[in-house]
């Protein structure tokens, strides 16, 4: 299966409704009302098309709350609570409010400075800007994909250190500085660290991935240019527009990604509009290199 394609599955597909969206990422469900009681059927249909397409999204899900957005995601295994930003009072969701430093506007994969960090990850829409505040995912399957055979052998043997206390005033161009630093203070509160291979190996599709992302600090065994010199080069093509897709935001959508193949970004375009949206995400693996090599914690 090529990482370049985002048709649906021919022979399979009855019970979803796909609408292919990007030319390499997203698809739109159609016709299924989420909850923890989906047929299997349904599910093992809506999983499949999750490693197809990277991202999935579906309107109209307004009847979902916290308990039953839980619900529908431990479908796809354990749920695991942020490491460090306490969850929503009994819940294990973590709630992103505006108000309150939750704007994740710069490229990243969900919680990659754990070793075994998150497979999937679920959002609910709940409060929307008028105009703005979209998400863009980028499928990066298809950017290791596109590299040149000598960037892939490259980028197969590198490694890089992941963690949480990374320079969020890079991209911040706030209304919202007191709540960003406050956010971030939380965010931080205990240093995390692993070391991961630039490409990981999926461990269902069997695709190769580029792991990169704004948890990246260095890379192992080069110094601070040279890393930034190379996270450079493998970000862009992440995130280049031709491995994307943007989704627009109606209060009730909710969009489901495969945190293992993508990076994603909250475009930080609204001002002072309030935007709420809460995220549920599934324990994952630990990633394996091409060589068969297991990320690992750092303790320092
Ligand atoms: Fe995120």
């Amino acid at each position: 299966v090529s990482a370049v394609l985002n048709t649906p599955d021919t022979p399979t597909s009855h019970a979803l409704h796909l609408l292919p969206l990007a030319g390499r990422i997203g698809a739109e469900v159609r016709g299924v009302r989420l909850s923890g009681h989906l047929a299997p059927d349904t599910f093992a249909e809506l999983r499949q098309a999750l490693y197809r397409h990277k991202v999935l999204f579906l309107r109209g899900q307004q009847h979902l709350d916290d308990a039953e957005q839980q619900a529908f995601a431990r479908l796809f295994g354990d749920l695991v609570p942020h490491p460090t930003v306490p969850s929503r009072q009994g819940t294990q969701i973590l709630e992103l409010d505006s108000n309150h430093g939750g704007r994740a506007n710069s490229w990243h994969t969900d919680v990659t400075f754990e070793a075994a960090y998150p497979q999937v990850s679920v959002l609910r829409a709940v409060v929307v800007p008028d105009h703005g505040g979209d998400t863009v995912w980028a499928n990066t399957a298809a950017a290791y994909d596109e590299l040149s055979p000598a960037l892939k052998a490259l980028a197969d043997q590198l490694w890089a250190l992941h963690g949480n206390d990374y320079d969020y005033a890079a991209t911040r161009l706030e209304p919202d500085a007191n709540g960003a630093r406050q956010y971030h203070e939380v965010f931080t509160s205990r240093l995390i660290e692993a070391e991961h291979p630039v490409v990981r190996v999926h461990p269902v599709t069997g695709e190769r991935t580029l792991v990169a992302g704004h948890f990246v600090k260095r890379f192992i065994g080069h110094n601070t240019q040279d890393s930034d010199h190379l996270f450079a080069l493998f970000q862009n093509h992440i995130t280049r527009p031709e491995n994307t897709v943007r989704w627009h935001w109606t209060p009730g959508d909710v969009a489901i990604w495969d945190n293992r193949a993508t990076q994603h970004y909250a475009i930080n375009d609204y001002g002072d509009q309030h935007r709420v949206v809460r995220r549920v995400t599934v324990a994952g693996d630990v990633p394996v290199s091409v060589d068969g090599q297991r990320s690992r914690k750092r303790t320092s």
